[in-house]
């Protein structure tokens, strides 16, 4: 039995960390002066050189400061199960991914100890359902976040999948056994996890079922580019290269690296050398070519990030508010578009039906159909999406459907877990 415990709800957007210390827990830590909401800090890492990086909000402002040169990492967490993917190049030296993991989770590690006075060697972390549907891959990402947590400096490091964390933050309002169903849509994964509530507590054999899919906000904001954007930047442009007869399209890994924020924000020319190399000589519209030069630009000048964040302020307007008006400029680059509920629905319906087809895979583990379940839990931000909520209240009635904190869940669930169980 540990004294005390560091938790982290490490989020593929947004990061938490609570702790733990002789039976007493301290849920949401400010760690982030520079965020609206100094509890939740933003995943996100900066580095000028390879000497100093910056993390959270202040990632944002330096890499500003610095006019965009260096490395800026969106999203990490995404990376964890892929195997092609090694790390990133900081000053033209290969960082391993478990290595800026840690670098990431070091300093949370430090502003927490002096944030309460107190040295952690332990850890309970959050893991999604799964990282991947691939066992390999999902062990592969498990290897490479137990990595970065011992280097780090955590000995002991325990895990807990975020739908069963955010189940035991929801369990304090069941005094009567209940079956419920736990929805944490975040920015990377799509949880689910089928409980029985009861007697505010969750022993092992309550928990009926659990899954997961990789596909949540970051996708919805990838459709928007896809839809909307991407035709600024040469999506669309068809060409012939030299001498050749056929009609070519941008390359589809091209297209899916755009239209991934995790992707975008790190791409870097050399890997499609051959592409912008070959935009100078391939017969090409005058039009088109522009287009593919302003793609050029938004690369070389590292806008990727800037763009998806011009992209997901519109997601979350379209959501509010039925539609949005969205403007980006940057030198030659001039994007205009509105953004209407409707067509967002439409054009992201194919994520919308993965996560559904996700819930019901859920339900089929736990042998339940939707009627059987007595209260649906929301978690996560994506779960606020109106495509979401009108799904599952038609599918469970719309006084079963109920929203817990949508950023907080996961962590005040890890920290009541951890004092039942850890400490
Ligand atoms: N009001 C809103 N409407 C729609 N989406 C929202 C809203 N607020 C936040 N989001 C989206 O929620 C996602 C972030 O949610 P959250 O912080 O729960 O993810 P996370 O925990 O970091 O990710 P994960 O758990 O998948 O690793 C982002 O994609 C963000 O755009
Ligand atoms: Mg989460």
């Amino acid at each position: 039995m540990k004294q005390s415990t560091l938790v982290m709800d490490f989020g593929t957007s947004n990061t938490l960390v609570g702790a733990v210390i002789d039976g007493k827990s301290f849920s949401a830590l400010p760690l982030d002066p520079f965020s609206p909401d100094p509890t939740v800090i933003r995943t996100l890492l900066f580095f000028p050189d390879g000497n100093k990086a910056y993390y959270g909000h202040e990632a944002i402002d330096a890499y500003e400061d610095h006019d965009f040169e260096g490395r800026f990492i969106k999203s990490i967490k995404k990376f964890l199960p892929v195997q092609s993917y090694l790390g990133s190049y900081i000053d033209n030296r290969m960082v391993k991914l478990e290595d800026l993991i840690h670098f990431f989770m070091l300093e949370m590690k430090k502003r927490a100890e002096k944030h309460l006075n107190h040295q952690f060697d332990s850890i309970l972390l959050g893991r999604p359902a799964k990282y991947s549907q691939d066992s390999a891959k999902d062990n592969l990402a498990l290897y490479r976040m137990t990595k970065a947590a011992e280097l780090a400096g955590f000995k002991y490091i325990a895990y807990l999948p975020e739908p069963i964390a955010a189940a035991h933050d929801f369990s304090s309002e069941f005094q009567e056994s209940k079956l419920v169903l736990v929805v944490d849509l975040g920015g990377g994964t799509s949880d689910f996890t089928v409980v029985n509530m009861h007697k505010n507590k969750i022993q092992q054999e309550d928990v009926l079922a659990i899954s997961g899919v990789p596909v949540a906000g970051d996708k919805y904001d990838g459709s928007i580019m896809e839809h909307k954007i991407a035709k600024y930047l040469g999506a669309n442009v068809t060409y012939r290269a030299p001498l050749g007869k056929n009609i070519l399209q941008m390359p589809k890994a091209l297209l899916d690296h755009i239209c991934s924020p995790g992707d975008l924000t790190q791409f870097h020319k050399k890997e499609f050398y051959a592409f912008f190399k070959g935009l100078k000589s391939w017969n090409v519209s005058s039009e088109n070519r522009k287009k593919l030069e302003l793609l050029e630009v938004i690369v070389d000048d590292n806008l990727g990030f800037k763009v998806f964040e011009a992209i997901e302020k519109a997601k979350v307007t379209v959501n509010l508010e039925g539609s949005a008006h969205f403007h980006y400029k940057y030198t030659d680059l001039e994007i205009i578009e509105d953004i209407h509920r409707d067509e967002f629905d439409t054009f992201s319906q194919k994520h919308t039906n993965k996560i559904f087809d996700e819930l019901h895979e859920c339900l089929k583990l736990a042998q339940l159909k939707p009627e059987d379940i007595d209260f649906i839990y929301c978690t996560g931000g994506t779960s606020k999406l109106n495509s979401i909520q009108t799904r599952l209240k038609k599918m469970f009635s719309e006084e079963k459907v109920q929203s817990g904190n949508a950023f907080n869940s996961v962590l005040a669930g890890l920290n009541k877990y951890a004092i039942e169980n850890l400490c």
